[in-house]
Order: C-alpha cells, then structure tokens, then sequence
C-alpha cells in the first residue's frame, strides 16, 4: 500500500485525481469504477478542470458506478446517478453510452444485479477503482456481515449505513433501506485503487481496515491485499494510522 498524507482537502484532491489522469492519458480507452459520497467529490472537480484545461477527454473512457440505492430513479436528487451527473457525467465529454450504473429502479432487483455483473465481465479488468470507506468499514455498499460477496448484490443497508447517508436526505425515513451494491471482487481486481479518506471520524475505522486484521465485520480490510492500492488520506484521517 502507498500512503499519502495531506495537510489540506485541496493537495489531496488534486493528488488523487492526478493519479487517475495518468491512467486515462495512459490508455485513453480507460475503465473507470466510480464512487460516490461526500468524499470523492473534490476529486471528481479535479477531474472536471483538467478536462476543462483539456489535460484529460473521457471520448473513450467507460465507466462503472459501484451502487446505487433501490428505489431511487434516474430522476431523483439523491440518487448515486444524479450525483455522479452533476459532479462529473454532465461536465466532461462522456456520452450515455460510456456510462454504467446499477438500475435502483428495476423490478426484478436479483436479474439487476446479474446483469450488471455480466457487464463488469464482459468489460474486464477495471483500470482504476476510486473508493473511499463508510464510518463501518463499507465499501460501496458490501456492509459488514459473516459473509461478503465477491459479485454484483442487493443489499439491507445497515442502521448505521442509512444514519451516516441521512446527511444527503430531508431525514432519516427517506433514506432507502436497500442498495445494489458492486462486490468485492472487480474491485479487488483492478489495476489500480485510488482509495481516498478524509476527516477524523474516519480514522477508527481506517485503523481497524489498514492496520487490524483482516476481517469481514470490516470489509475495507480485505483492501490490504490489493498489490496496488494507492491511499489518499487528510492529516485527520491518518491520525490513527502514523
Ligand atoms: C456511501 C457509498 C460508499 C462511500 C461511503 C462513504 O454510502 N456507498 O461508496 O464510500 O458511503 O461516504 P462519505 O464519503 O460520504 O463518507
């Protein structure tokens, strides 16, 4: 694991979208998987300027969000699609096309997640996985439990999963209580993890995830056995860590 230690949002921000800009100048044909929450969205307006700046075009790039909430349309302000439209989709040059993202909305919410699974196979390796951590060691929505799943799933979301997301919801009750979650296995299976934390509640659960055991009751654990996982934290984060 390479860590990197920042004093501000900002240094940090620009570091970690840096390292997915080589990855797309790279190999212009990048498969990126995606994230959500209030952590990446400094990243992605990292990687919305240097579009504009014309350092990076996502023309090839492809993109694979990593969950979305059951019962959340296309059209409603919480879902994970509208956050990853106004933080990033809307503002550089993908097309619908390019764009994956589990359907919250399906009827039959099992087929959903085979199908999405088929295209994760169907793609192949991830070029980079952008992940961050939940105040219980999630990560997307693969929550604590005595199993963990390496493929596409629904999921219960826990009490303390709803809480912690409530922040982007009028309250509590709206928050759905399922998700379809990405397992952990493409994940665990790309070439690279632009993995980002920030902020002092996060710097229990960083502890138990990259210095305790591994351990499913913390799923972020198991990314200690990635060979190329890069971690972005703030000095707050780290604090546990160093
Ligand atoms: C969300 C997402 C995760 C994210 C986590 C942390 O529910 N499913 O992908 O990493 O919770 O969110 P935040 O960055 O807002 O703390």
């Amino acid at each position: 694991m390479n860590l990197y230690i920042f004093k501000s949002e900002e240094e940090l921000d620009h570091a970690a979208a840096e390292s997915v800009i080589k990855v797309i100048r790279t190999n212009p044909n990048a498969k990126l998987g995606l994230a959500t929450g209030q952590t990446p969205i400094g990243l992605y307006k990292k990687l919305v300027q240097a579009f504009e700046n014309g350092r990076v075009s996502f023309k090839q790039v492809t993109t694979y969000n990593i969950d979305e909430y059951v019962g959340l349309g296309k059209d409603h302000p919480q879902s994970f699609f509208i956050y990853m439209n106004d933080y990033l989709f809307s503002k550089v040059d993908l097309s619908k096309e390019q764009i994956h993202i589990p359907n919250g909305m399906a009827e039959d919410l099992e087929k959903e997640a085979a199908r999405y699974e088929t295209l994760l196979n169907q793609a192949g390796q991830l070029d980079v996985q952008i992940l961050s951590i939940g105040l219980n060691g999630h990560i997307g929505f693969n929550e604590p439990g005595t199993q963990l799943h390496a493929e596409t799933h629904v999921v219960e979301l826990t009490e303390e999963t709803r809480k912690a997301n409530s922040k982007f919801f009028p309250s509590l009750d709206d928050v759905p209580k399922k998700a379809i979650t990405m397992g952990l296995g493409p994940m665990m299976k790309a070439k690279k993890i632009v993995f980002i934390a920030k902020g002092e509640t996060k710097a229990a659960i960083l502890k138990q995830a990259f210095k305790g055991p591994i351990d499913l009751m913390v799923p972020g654990s198991l990314l200690q056995l990635h060979s190329n996982i890069e971690v972005y934290l703030d000095t707050k984060a780290a604090s546990l860590l160093i």
